[in-house]
């Protein structure tokens, strides 16, 4: 399942960002020395260090973690890793796989948190290579795509402008991607019949349904 999560961040913590980084609290060097031997011959992006790359990526993960559909969609044990990456004209992610693990705990899940409008840079569109075809995704910035880590994927070339982007990885509780789209599915089922004030006997019983799946899948 892939999913669009649109306003994870607001105007306002993106312009935050921008502003670290025209005054020098967030700076970039080659992105190649984060990447393992198959995406390293491949990568060419820059990735953020700095005195105040902590604290965005604190506030961002923060904003991930407490959305509520990124928790339904993801059951979220922990972050393993969140970047801030930005690709100039020239650069680009050439076709990859993540890695399984990071370390030493297991990816289920990879994110893109788009950090400047589409309109302001040609190119740079996550693109994810499945058997069925590729999926090319540029969202707005403060919308996140949500991802299963086992896909190959690619950032295209950035042509014009420049692409600025969080990304990171989830331990998901469940390992599972049709289970964890079962949950997420019925969870959705199960807050539109709370906002239909549906009898509570019928919610407790689809409450219990879903704590045991749980319980049954749960990897913790
Ligand atoms: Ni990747």
């Amino acid at each position: 399942m892939l999913l669009n999560i649109a306003d994870v961040l607001d105007a306002a913590a993106i312009a935050a960002i921008h502003n670290e980084i025209k005054s020098g609290g967030v700076v970039f060097t080659d992105g190649s020395a984060t990447a393992g031997w198959q995406a390293k011959a491949v990568k060419k992006n820059e990735q953020a260090s700095g005195a105040a790359l902590d604290g965005i990526i604190q506030k961002a993960s923060s904003a991930i973690l407490t959305h509520p559909l990124f928790r339904a969609a993801a059951n979220p044990k922990q972050l393993v890793k969140v970047m801030l990456s930005r690709y100039k004209p020239g650069m680009a992610y050439g076709t990859h796989v993540d890695n399984a693990l990071m370390g030493g705990i297991r990816t289920d899940l990879s994110f893109t948190l788009f950090l400047k409008e589409p309109d302001t840079y040609e190119g740079g569109a996550l693109v994810i290579e499945g058997n069925d075809g590729d999926n090319e995704i540029k969202l707005p910035a403060g919308s996140l795509v949500l991802y299963p880590t086992t896909a190959l994927h690619h950032v295209s070339e950035v042509t014009s402008g420049e692409r600025l982007a969080i990304v990171g990885w989830v331990r998901s509780y469940i390992r599972s991607h049709e289970d964890r789209e079962t949950l997420f599915d019925l969870e959705n089922a199960i807050s539109s019949l709370r906002l239909a004030n549906v009898d509570r006997a019928i919610l407790d019983r689809l409450l219990k349904v879903k704590a045991n799946l749980l319980r049954g899948w749960v990897e913790d």
